[in-house]
């Protein structure tokens, strides 16, 4: 794992963008794994700027979302659809055929969740896949289990990640309890990791990441396996790991 610690969330978001941007440029049919919460906002920002300035295209870029929850439509302000639409595909020349996100509508799950790790693979696997963290150490909806999954499935949410992500909707009760979420083969099997983390709450997570066991109870340490990881933390998210 390459590790970058920085000082605050403003250069963990720039460091994101060039290494999203970098990836395009060196190969600008690239097929980008992304994740959608409040860490990879300001690097989807700073993306959109880029495209702005002529910087980068996304003309041939392949994407596929990790995840999205079960029982919010597209245009539900809170699904990642509505997230991802609103800061990244709607602001640059991603065209419709090349954009791959779960709807949280679907009727036939099995079937949708193989088939999307199908194409996942039908486009050459993904080259650089972008994760945050959960604060109990989930990438995707990868939950802490005694068991993960391997391909994309339906996911059961954690309390505390209900409880975390709770501050998007009007009331707890709100908060969807299923999601659909890549498994971590789909995760593992990208060519490069991307993996942002900042403020002190997610500290504990990325110490048991970097420097703990590896087990299913923090899904996150399975990325000490993967031989091309890159680590961006802001100083707080670092804390733990000096
Ligand atoms: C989102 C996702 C989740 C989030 C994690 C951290 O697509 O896969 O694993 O990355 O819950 O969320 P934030 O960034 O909101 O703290």
């Amino acid at each position: 794992m390459r590790i970058h610690i920085l000082k605050d969330y403003e250069e963990v978001s720039t460091k994101a963008a060039s290494v999203v941007s970098s990836q395009i440029i060196l190969k600008p049919n690239s097929v980008l794994g992304l994740a959608t919460g409040s860490t990879p906002l300001g690097m989807y920002q700073k993306l959109v700027e880029m495209y702005n300035d002529q910087m980068v295209g996304f003309s041939e870029v392949i994407t596929f979302n990790l995840d999205e929850y079960l029982g919010l439509n597209p245009e539900h302000p809170q699904s990642y659809n509505y997230y991802m639409y609103n800061n990244l595909f709607n602001k640059v020349n991603l065209s419709e055929d090349r954009i791959n996100i779960p709807s949280g509508d679907i009727d036939k799950l099995e079937e949708f969740c193989k088939e999307y790790d199908q194409k996942i693979d039908r486009a050459g696997g993904i080259d650089l896949q972008v994760l945050g963290i959960g604060t109990n150490g989930h990438i995707g909806f990868n939950e802490p289990d005694h068991i993960l999954k391997t391909g994309t499935h339906v996911v059961e949410l954690a309390q505390e990640t209900i409880e975390a992500n709770s501050r998007f909707f009007d009331s707890l009760d709100e908060v969807p309890r299923r999601a659909i979420s890549m498994g971590m083969s789909s995760i593992m099997r990208a060519k490069k990791i991307l993996l942002l983390a900042s403020g002190e709450n997610k500290a504990e997570a990325i110490k048991r990441t970097i420097s703990g066991e590896i087990t299913t109870e923090v899904p996150a340490s399975l990325l000490q396996l993967h031989p091309d990881v890159t680590v961006v933390v802001d100083k707080k998210a670092a804390k733990l790991i000096g």
